[in-house]
């Protein structure tokens, strides 16, 4: 039902404008109107302009205009139903019955609302007073700053029973409501005491700004690590997702989807404020669809370990089905993305994001990112670094791609760095093999088959397939696994995945995996490449996480060949073909 005509003109009379524009653009008199910085485009100089007389407003520079609830829908992301009771809420005007809500069941949701926002309220206040202070101990340990723990009016459960509850009831709320809302439960003899108690509390807010539950975490001792609200007339946690509210206004047009509380926190704190997380469950459909109303790509940044790994592969599948471009972030050397931030720093992050990179390429620019190059002395410090990482690398064509790539970006000559390399390379040899035999000592082999007919279009992807190759050959686990995180087809070597089918049917009819066995199809020159392959495997800490790491970069170079072609990478390798002849 749409709404009166009447109800809008006196929504519209209501909401001046210039207040409203006011409290999220800083406005300066200038004629008969204000002027600011428009909100929507990035500008230096004022052209936007508020008119108070006619009650809009307009900017010179992007275009953007109309009158209040073109603003909140624009500024805040919303709908314009969502806008309306927005504006009608900050001046106390009720809007009109417009869906079939009955009075007494708004009501109801209305005082869980309040309910949620005084207890969110009341946790805020006990962290900042002494009660709180191991709790805001915790939080400041944990890096975060005071102006962040405001912003995500973070609070404090206190340890005792019914702290929060006694203060609520004062407030006028009643047991059931308390309840309802799921910050007390029931105990035995029908009286209530509170959810969460000796806590971190973290509230979660719906896009239209209402608090709708809370999670707490316990900082030691025992209990659940965290704690969420189950669901409850105002909280739906398939449906919403934790710091949507900052994340919505996003301009970037994407959002960072991470596991938890903590990493969307250090997120938003380093300046990526479009992080959101689901709220202690596997994500859903409807929370893709609530991201695709405002954003069209999504990077996922679950953790580095084999179950945020295997979240992610689903993640992928529903943000696709949602009609939205995923992207999935690796995060090397963390575990997840709040304790890279702590290590790295927000640069280092930045990287991450924008390039999707090979591991050896993204450990390159995080080193490249402690040095100022356009400082002579600097660069050449850089260049060593980069030449000693480049070494150990065990793929030789991966060094080489890395040196091409380093000498390009800083204009050295590329014999140059690859001398450097070869430096780093030999020395690093000669430190290692007084340690222990270890992979850079090893015999390197020629990553290209000898076989002209064999050699690889994408060697990035074949050194992985090879790789991927020699850990399930040798597990039938493995590879039942690996069987369902990827498909021959996605391959880049035809050769290499004829081998993967080979072995893939024979799991399945047999159960078992005879490296042998998989080799009698093959041409000779296969063969002795798959030997060779074989013969290199260098026993492994961790086989799962290896294979998913390789899985990971086969799909990602196969992605990248798909929509562009790696033209660099062709480009070397020209290079390296017609130097070989
Ligand atoms: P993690 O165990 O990865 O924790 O859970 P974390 O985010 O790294 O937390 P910190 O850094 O130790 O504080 C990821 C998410 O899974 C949910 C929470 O939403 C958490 O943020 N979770 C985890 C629960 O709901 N309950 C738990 O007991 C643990
Ligand atoms: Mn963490």
């Amino acid at each position: 039902m749409p709404l009166p005509q009447s109800f809008l003109d006196e929504l519209i009379y209501r909401c001046d404008i210039v207040e409203v524009i006011s409290r999220y653009v800083s406005l300066k008199k200038s004629g008969s109107g204000y002027v600011g910085l428009c909100p929507f485009h990035n500008e230096k100089t004022p052209s936007f302009s508020v008119s108070g007389d006619k009650q809009f407003f307009h900017c010179f520079g992007c275009g953007e205009g109309g009158n209040v609830i073109t603003f909140i829908m624009k500024e805040e992301n919303l709908p314009f139903m969502d806008a309306v009771k927005m504006l009608a809420d900050m001046y106390g005007m009720t809007v009109p019955e417009d869906d079939g809500d009955t009075d007494a069941a708004r009501r109801r949701r209305e005082r869980l609302l309040s309910l949620n926002k005084e207890a969110a309220r009341f946790f805020h206040s006990c962290l900042t007073a002494a009660e709180g202070r191991e709790a805001l101990e915790y939080l400041l340990g944990r890096g975060l700053s005071k102006k962040t723990i405001i912003s995500f009016g973070l609070g404090y459960a206190p340890a005792d029973w019914d702290r929060l509850s006694s203060a609520m009831l004062k407030k006028g709320y009643t047991k059931y409501e308390l309840e309802e809302a799921w910050l007390a439960r029931k105990n035995r003899s029908g009286g209530i005491y509170d959810a969460f108690r000796d806590r971190v509390m973290f509230p979660i807010i719906d896009i239209r700004g209402n608090v709708i539950a809370c999670g707490g975490r316990v900082m030691k001792g025992d209990g659940p690590k965290y704690l969420n609200s189950g669901d409850t007339p105002v909280f739906n946690k398939s449906r919403n997702l934790f710091a949507m509210n900052f994340a919505k206004k996003t301009k970037s047009g994407r959002m960072i989807l991470a596991e938890g509380y903590m990493d969307v926190i250090a997120l938003h704190q380093a300046g990526f404020d479009y992080a959101v997380a689901s709220l202690g469950t596997a994500l859903t459909a409807d929370q893709c669809k609530l991201m695709s109303r405002y954003v069209k790509e999504a990077v996922i940044c679950y953790d580095s370990d084999n179950a945020g790994q295997k979240a992610a592969q689903k993640a992928i599948d529903l943000l696709n089905s949602a009609g939205m471009e995923v992207k999935v972030l690796h995060i090397p050397g963390a575990k997840d993305p709040d304790e890279f931030i702590k290590k790295n720093g927000r640069e280092a992050f930045a990287l991450l994001l924008d390039k999707p990179q090979s591991d050896s390429e993204y450990r390159l620019a995080v080193i490249k990112s402690k040095y100022a190059l356009d400082i002579d002395a600097q660069k050449i410090e850089y260049l060593k670094a980069a030449a000693n990482y480049i070494a150990t690398v065990s793929s030789p064509v991966e060094r080489e791609i890395l040196s091409h790539m380093v000498a390009q970006e800083t204009g050295v000559a590329a014999a140059s760095m690859a001398a450097e390399v070869k430096r780093a390379f030999i020395s690093g040899a000669r430190r290692e093999k007084k340690k222990t035999e270890s992979e850079a000592m090893r015999p390197v082999r020629n990553i290209q088959p000898k076989e002209n007919s064999l050699r690889y279009q994408n060697p990035r992807s074949a050194v992985c397939e090879e790789k991927l190759l020699s850990i399930i050959l040798e597990d039938s686990d493995l590879l039942h696994k690996a069987g369902e995180m990827i498909s021959p087809q996605e391959f880049s070597s035809e050769y290499l995945a004829r081998i993967f089918e080979k072995a893939l049917a024979m799991e399945q009819s047999e159960h078992e995996i005879r490296p042998a066995a998989v080799m009698a199809g093959l041409e000779d020159a296969e063969a002795r490449h798959l030997t060779a392959i074989l013969s290199e495997k260098v026993p492994s800490h961790d086989p799962l996480a290896e294979m998913t790491d390789y899985i990971r970069v086969i799909k990602a170079e196969k992605a990248k060949d798909n929509s562009q072609g790696d033209d660099r990478l062709k480009e070397i390798l020209s290079r390296k073909r017609e130097r070989e002849g």
